[in-house]
């Protein structure tokens, strides 16, 4: 869907996410997010955080999962996602602390395979993601899933692409203080959520984007692996979507 700006956007993807956690609510059912960083989903945030002050929304029985964190990374490093997370989100609603899970930038290299693999075990324990929440680097990575990646990669420790580096590098005061890995969720991973939202906004995105949702499906733009799933919708505003 193409919108006319991203907070348009953003306010139906947040009404969706709430739509899916009343209906859960009802039954007594758990809902499980997956959950991104970057300048992206702010607004989809304000607007959940909006919903729960104004209108009542709960997270009391939500469990969500970040898709990636630096690596290594303090949590309470203000360059975080942990941090990012907080203070963009998880402060302001009431969301139960031991329902929040992003991957730990603290563990020892030799921990972190098998910590990747209960990370995706727990998101299975529950379900699996009742909702994906998505934004695009311009590499053509989703969550830090870097070309290369294969599409039915799992949660694992990557090297960032030079570019993302780049991308960072306002955060961190310089592309050398961006850390050269991440954990990330795998495409594969992200595949199994029942339901994906890749949101991008303005026009810094438009070529990435085009090349996502027209371009030849290729592990050089991991994003095009999505036209190969029928629950993945494209939300963007005209900018983004100015070169389909
Ligand atoms: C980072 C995140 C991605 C995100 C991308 C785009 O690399 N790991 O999940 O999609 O940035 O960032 P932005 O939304 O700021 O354009």
């Amino acid at each position: 869907s193409v919108y006319d700006d991203q907070f348009i956007a953003s306010k139906a993807v947040a009404a969706r996410i709430a739509e899916i956690i009343r209906n859960k609510q009802k039954s007594g059912e758990t809902t499980v997010l997956g959950l991104a960083t970057g300048a992206t989903p702010v607004n989809v945030y304000k607007e959940l955080i909006r919903l729960h002050k104004e209108e009542g929304l709960s997270f009391k029985d939500v469990v969500t999962f970040n898709l990636d964190e630096y690596y290594p990374m303090k949590p309470d490093a203000e360059q975080s996602y942990v941090t990012f997370m907080n203070e963009k989100l998880f402060n302001h609603i009431d969301i139960d602390p031991k329902n929040i899970n992003i991957p730990d930038g603290t563990l020892k290299e030799e921990d972190v395979a098998k910590y990747c693999m209960e990370y995706e075990a727990k998101i299975n324990s529950l379900g699996g993601l009742d909702f994906q929440i998505l934004g695009i680097g311009r590499t053509g990575h989703i969550g830090f899933n870097e070309p290369g990646s294969a599409p039915n990669s799992g949660t694992r420790m990557v090297t960032l692409n030079d570019l993302t580096r780049r991308d960072a590098s306002k955060d961190f005061g310089g592309k050398e203080n961006v850390p050269t890995k991440a954990i990330t969720m795998g495409v594969g991973s992200i595949f199994k959520a029942k339901e994906i939202v890749l949101m991008a906004w303005n026009e810094k995105k438009a070529s990435i984007v085009k090349k996502a949702v027209e371009g030849e499906i290729s592990s050089d733009v991991p994003a095009t692996y999505l036209q190969l799933s029928n629950n993945v919708e494209f939300v963007l505003d005209k900018e983004a979507a100015s070169l389909l």
